[in-house]
């Protein structure tokens, strides 16, 4: 047994910010990782960080954008807090010595992103979240926080009472990657999950293979609360073969998007008379697809990128890190000829239910960064929007857990404030489906002391370990590649109501299937089938919740566009879905969206751009 204050689960921008803060709080901190934290994937974030630094610019223009971006879901205290808080913190980042780009003056560079009515969006070339990660991994170093790096948190140690409100997390369970030992890390202070997006939900995404949501998944299991799971964004601009992502500052500089017309189809189809290239990205994402649909894609897949006018001088200052990634990932050279590029899977804006401390239901528990839900988002993120939301909720949520007084929160979490249940018939069964290895099949352990409840969630790892490892079933993989393929089929950009129930009978299959799941591999050390068994497990929880979250809201908003209903339904969603694991059965509900600001209400207006 391990023992901290504060334990972060993920070592991406949030977990390090997190830790960073715990630690100046005063805390004993130490981070849980399943991978190093230079190969976190907020290495792999290209175009930047929102926030207002220039006198011309407020950090109520930036809410006031968010909020229109989040098409009206976003929850204001969280939004205010984002925009507030992001300039400090970038302030902060630079003292560390992040090597921003910069104008010739010496100031850090900003640039236009989508959405945004200011070019607030501040960078490191292209590899913004590269050197955001390195930048904030050296004061961890310099700090002698404790890394437990390679180490795959199974589940948290967490109360069994039968109110979530009323149980405590008092640590997590892991699995040792190189030795293949199981261990608990008991944390008094709390457990702050960071643990980043869920991208491998979908076959085509910007996201690492790492990306399998654990932290939302494990959080689920214990009685946290799922937040507008349905969601999630897909990035205009990703390579055909690979997903990975050609970042949106290239379209900031300049770059074109032309059909195989050679139309500049944002502009000449009308999809945003004002904005063009630098729409919303779930409007950028639409009409891409709709170009396609419509026979004016290239290849009846794609669309082309074009930057060669910006010219060599300018790409390989502010952009080189887009040449390197379209030559060695799709073959094509930027310099001399335009981009193929179509939308992907790149963020969840839903998550973890929290407030703006980064407190969840459960006492004790936090999170941060993408796995959360505050909700800072709502139904869109605006571009360079989730590095900032990294640092500011990870600093809060770390501070918060070391014991620091940061006042009663606005945002209410569980059924403590205002809620509906829902009266949606999902027609296919959700939740458990029985046998030994269901997944989502366990809540908190049978105990309610720390020490109790840590050594029962340690024995009940162990024994499914040795499960897993033992038994002769089916390879995840089979299962894994089930759930992507008919989750990019139907929960896509466009989605309508048949698509989603085949989904979630598609889904129910694979939990079926599930419950013979087996590992080939018996070996105990760097056993990647495991893991990835493991992970499988998480993934599918996530799914189903997310399905049923896009099931259930009938209307388009944001990123979620409904075929049955093609408008925004103020009158009955501005709310937000929950989905709650209840002994063994998803239960949905909602809560209202916060439009109240500290000084102003954010009225819903028609979002075009
Ligand atoms: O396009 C990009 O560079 C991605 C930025 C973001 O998702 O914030």
């Amino acid at each position: 047994m391990y023992e901290h204050d504060v334990i972060v689960v993920g070592a991406g921008g949030a977990g390090l910010r997190a830790a960073i803060a715990a630690q100046e709080a005063g805390a004993d901190v130490a981070i849980v990782s399943k991978l190093h934290p230079v190969r976190s994937h907020t290495g792999a974030a290209e175009g930047g960080i929102n926030a207002a630094l220039r006198d011309a610019d407020s950090w109520e223009d930036h809410a006031y954008d968010t909020m229109k971006g989040s098409d009206y879901l976003g929850d204001a205290p969280a939004v205010e807090a984002l925009c507030r808080e992001s300039p400090e913190e970038v302030i902060t980042l630079e003292h560390w010595g992040m090597p921003f780009s910069r104008e010739d003056d010496g100031r850090v560079s900003q640039r236009p992103f989508g959405g945004l009515s200011f070019p607030r969006t501040t960078y490191a070339g292209a590899e913004t979240g590269h050197q955001m990660l390195h930048t904030m991994y050296e004061q961890v170093v310099k700090r002698g926080i404790t890394v437990y790096d390679e180490w795959h948190v199974m589940d948290l140690a967490v109360t069994d009472e039968d109110d979530p409100a009323d149980r405590t997390c008092h640590g997590v369970v892991a699995y040792d990657i190189q030795s293949g030992e199981i261990s608990g890390f008991r944390a008094d202070g709390g457990v702050i999950l960071a643990t980043g997006g869920m991208g491998q939900v979908f076959d085509h995404t910007t996201n690492a293979v790492a990306n399998t949501g654990d932290g939302v998944a494990m959080a689920y299991r214990a009685g946290v609360p799922m937040e507008d799971m349905e969601f999630i964004q897909f990035h205009p601009t990703t390579l055909p073969s690979t997903g990975v992502l050609i970042s949106e500052g290239v379209r900031g500089e300049g770059g074109i998007l032309y059909n195989r017309k050679g139309e500049r189809f944002m502009f000449e189809h009308g999809y945003a008379n004002n904005d063009g290239e630098l729409a919303s990205r779930d409007v950028v994402s639409r009409a891409e697809l709709t170009e396609v649909n419509e026979g004016r894609g290239i290849e009846d897949e794609y669309v082309h990128l074009d930057m060669r006018h910006l010219g060599e001088e300018r790409i390989l200052d502010r952009l080189e890190n887009i040449l390197h990634l379209a030559e060695d990932f799709e073959g094509a050279d930027g310099l001399t000829e335009p981009m193929p590029v179509k939308p992907g899977q790149h963020y969840a804006m839903g998550g973890i239910e929290t407030n703006e401390h980064g407190e969840t239901v459960i006492n004790g528990l936090y999170a941060a960064g993408e796995c959360a839900c505050a909700s800072v988002h709502g139904a869109n993120r605006l571009g360079g929007n989730a590095l900032p939301e990294l640092i500011v909720f990870g600093k809060r949520a770390g501070r918060h857990a070391a014991g620091d007084d940061m006042g009663e929160a606005e945002i209410p979490t569980g059924k403590e404030g205002e809620w509906e249940p829902a009266d949606y018939e999902f027609e296919v069964e959700v939740g458990e489906t029985g046998g030994s290895d269901p997944a989502a099949a366990d809540g908190g352990a049978v105990a309610t002391d720390a020490d109790g409840v840590l050594g029962a969630t340690v024995e009940r790892a162990q024994e499914r370990v040795d499960e897993l490892l033992a038994r002769k079933g089916r390879n995840h993989a089979e299962i894994r590649s089930q759930v992507q393929k008919t989750m990019t089929a139907n929960v896509n950009v466009f989605r309508e109501q048949e698509g989603l129930k085949e989904t979630l009978g598609d889904l129910r299959e694979a939990r079926e299937a599930y419950k013979d799941v087996a590992v080939s591999d018996p070996s105990r050390t760097f056993n990647t089938d495991l893991i990835h068994t493991m992970e499988t497990r998480n993934i599918l929880d996530i799914a189903e919740a997310l399905t049923m979250g896009a099931l259930a809201r009938r209307e388009f908003r944001g990123a979620h566009w409904r075929k049955e209903r093609q408008e925004r339904d103020d009158e009955n969603w501005l709310k937000h879905t929950l989905v709650s694991w209840n002994d063994g059965e998803p239960e949905l509900w909602y809560k209202p969206a916060i439009l109240e600001g500290e000084n102003k209400t954010y009225e819903p207006k028609t979002r075009s751009y």
